[in-house]
């Protein structure tokens, strides 16, 4: 066992990781650590500098030139986790569109992900960390002691997303999300780089048709026998 346990949430976007990863972080007490929003942050840094995202080696160096301090705080309920960087609760701003592309092609190039593997690797601080994104069991956590894999079919995941956007007054082709949605999980799972796939000995869970308090529920039993806990409060 590693001295700061870890517990990895990956999978594709749509799954209910960002949930899953909240609750239990608050059901223990433990640090969290949205890998996404990491990302998301490098891409906001390099819009704030004016350097283009085709500009990679140079948005990548501004993690060891600003050291940016980011913080994430797990929600209430459903809510998105907070993210305060320097001081600032900038969780909606990264969340928007621009940040979401840029970041997502940022994170296709190696430079980027080796300038955040030891920013995120500096996130497992006593008593323990929940890791959520794309490769932290397979990549940057991978000596964690439990690593969880969420799957749920492109509808499912269109249908939350769908919803998502119609809350914000986004009306878009239900199908054709569908499709964005199959066509993104494609490249994600072909790409040479940290390709999305379960870690060795992940606990692989498929979230279609299951409520968030029931894929908790399944999560924070395995937890108990795994960390020998009485109980995982919610
Ligand atoms: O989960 P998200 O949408 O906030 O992630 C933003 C982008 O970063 C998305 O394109 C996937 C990518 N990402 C990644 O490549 N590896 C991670 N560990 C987390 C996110």
């Amino acid at each position: 066992m590693t001295e700061i346990p870890v517990i990895t949430v990956d999978g594709p976007s749509g799954t209910g990781k960002g949930t899953l990863c909240s609750r239990i972080s608050r059901g223990l007490g433990w640090r969290l650590l949205d890998s996404g929003a990491l990302y998301r942050i490098l891409a906001l840094l390099a819009q704030r500098e004016n350097i283009p995202v085709t500009e990679v080696a140079k948005v990548a160096g501004l993690v060891a030139a600003r050291r940016p301090e980011v913080q994430f705080i797990s929600a209430e309920g459903d809510e998105p986790v907070t993210v305060i960087l320097d001081g600032t609760d900038v969780g909606a701003l990264i969340r928007l569109e621009d940040c979401g592309s840029a970041a997502s092609s940022l994170a296709a190039h190696g430079t980027v992900r080796e300038a955040l593997l030891e920013w995120q690797r500096s996130f497992q601080r006593s008593p323990g960390l929940v890791a959520d994104g794309r490769d932290m069991g397979t990549v940057v956590f991978p000596d964690a002691e439990l690593k969880v894999f969420l799957t749920a079919n492109p509808r499912e995941r269109a249908k939350r997303r769908y919803k998502q956007l119609k809350e914000k007054g986004i009306y878009v082709s239900f199908d054709d999300l569908v499709e964005s949605i199959a066509e993104r999980d494609r490249r994600d799972t072909q790409r040479i780089l940290s390709p999305l796939k379960p870690a060795d000995g992940a606990v692989e869970i498929d979230t279609s048709g299951s409520g968030r308090d029931d894929v908790f529920g399944q999560v924070a039993e395995i937890i108990r026998k795994r960390f020998d806990l009485s109980a995982v409060h919610t």
